[in-house]
């Protein structure tokens, strides 16, 4: 063994940076096999995957065999030189010559490169994090937020926090996470930061949040965890049409990032980069009486009045290619705090973005009633409390605008832009009604 060169990123040299070169790479064995002299070894370091070629003849006997019986998983320090070649996973390849460090690990891995069930790789979590997919995955989350940030302080907004333990609910009780706190009651996990959202705007004016919100929603399905995170906004001065044109920039924005700078990324997790750089604002927009006579010409149960569920959501949103609006939901089904329709009292100054080809809702939001008497009337009419919500009553007293927001769930935008058909891969450790462990 002789000294290594500096060690180089796995992602730079996929990335062509390095073609010809003699550069060192460290990282975790995560497949390998051999034949015939040959070794191939997919090494991984945390920015990409990239196949090592070892040639029995370019070792001693030794080194060559103590690679060969490394267990998966074990950590390698390897130098040689890039080769562009086709047949290699990534199109390039490390032809090895020096093997530094080795850090061998346990023999028993467990996810070895067969098929795992579900529940076997969700009780390996800690583990299975380390999957090339999940990596994308992660990868691409990161950059999600990154471009989401960009594009507020682009357009300035501020970015705000309100608290996770709340006393009052914002999306209705059924799903409130009640905690102990000391030895007060009714203490909650917060389900959305909007009602504190809307006194700080009175501070900050246009304002943004990236945090967790927490659902303690009763069933299992492919896009409902009860722990996600949230990114949310809220503008004083802007009506329903308003936060719509956010929501379509946002979204585009987010989109065309991720097609732009981590096209290797999405191509790995099955979406092609293309199907995002289609994405253009102004998003379609259709009412909610036009959504429910689409579905009913399909033969798919839905009354005027009905909430949208995974049965209306799945066959509406395969309509289309691109994400739209559904403008318009009935009072009755939607939280107090939408401001109703001024000309169609019925139906709120609300609206939904849905993702297409089946994934359906991404983002809730609408203008907020900023009267109070008429808010006031609300609360009372959906049977809550009016003492809970003393304090956001008050924002209606003193310096009253109208105002609109919205909640968009991330991991809902990922799993469509990553075309994954579960949410739980969206994020490291999901949490369900089943799963707090690892
Ligand atoms: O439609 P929701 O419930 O709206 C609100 O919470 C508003 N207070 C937001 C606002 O106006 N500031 O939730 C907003 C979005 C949904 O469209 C969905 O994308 C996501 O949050 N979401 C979930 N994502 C994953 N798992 C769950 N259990 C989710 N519940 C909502
Ligand atoms: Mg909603």
């Amino acid at each position: 063994m002789t000294a290594m060169s500096r060690f180089v990123d796995i992602a730079e040299i996929l990335d062509g940076g390095h073609d010809g070169e003699r550069v060192a790479i460290r990282g975790w064995m995560y497949n390998k096999r051999s034949s015939g002299g040959i070794q191939f070894l997919m090494v991984r370091d945390g920015t990409g995957v990239m196949q090592c070629t070892l040639n029995r003849s370019s070792f001693d006997e030794e080194t060559y065999n103590n690679v060969e019986k490394l267990p998966l998983e074990s950590v390698v320090e390897l130098e040689g030189v890039v080769k562009v070649d086709e047949r290699a996973p990534n199109g390039r390849e490390l032809s090895v010559n020096n093997v530094g460090g080795v850090i061998e690990s346990q023999p028993d891995y467990p996810i070895i490169r067969k098929r795992h069930g579900v529940e076997f790789l969700l009780d390996n979590r800690h583990l299975y994090v380390r999957d090339p997919k999940l990596q994308s995955i992660f990868r691409l989350r990161a950059k999600f937020m990154e471009a989401a940030r960009d594009w507020f302080r682009e357009h300035g907004y501020t970015e705000t926090q309100s608290p996770m333990f709340i006393t009052a609910a914002c999306e209705g009780g059924s799903t409130l996470f009640e905690v102990k706190y000391f030895d007060r009651e009714g203490v909650y996990l917060s389900q959305s930061w909007q009602l504190y959202a809307e006194a700080m705007i009175c501070s900050l004016g246009k304002i943004y949040t990236i945090a967790p919100s927490f659902r303690a929603e009763p069933s299992r399905t492919r896009r409902h965890l009860s722990e996600f995170w949230h990114l949310e906004v809220e503008e004083p001065w802007t009506d329903l049409d308003g936060i719509m044109k956010v929501g379509d920039e946002l979204v585009t924005h987010i989109g065309h990032t991720l097609a732009r700078e981590m096209p290797r990324e999405l191509r790995m997790v099955g979406r092609d980069p293309e199907e995002l750089l289609r994405l253009e604002t102004p998003f379609p927009r259709i009412t909610y009486d036009e959504a429910v006579e689409i579905l009913q010409k399909d033969g798919v149960e839905m009354l005027w009045g009905d909430d949208f569920g995974w049965q209306q959501e799945g066959p509406l949103t395969r309509h289309f290619d691109l994400p739209f609006w559904v403008v318009g939901f009935p009072t009755g089904i939607k939280p107090f705090y939408h401001k109703p329709d001024p000309r169609r009292p019925e139906v709120t100054l609300s609206a939904d973005l849905m993702a297409p080809e089946g994934y359906g809702e991404i983002i809730g939001g609408g203008q907020r009633i900023h009267d109070y008497d008429q808010l006031l009337e609300r609360i009372h009419e959906d049977n809550l409390d009016p003492k809970d919500y003393s304090w956001y009553l008050d924002l209606r007293r003193w310096g009253t605008v109208p105002h609109s927001g919205f909640g968009l769930g991330i991991e809902r935008v990922l799993m469509w832009m990553c075309k994954l058909d579960h949410i739980r891969d969206t994020i490291p450790f999901p949490r369900d009604l089943r799963r707090v462990f690892p």
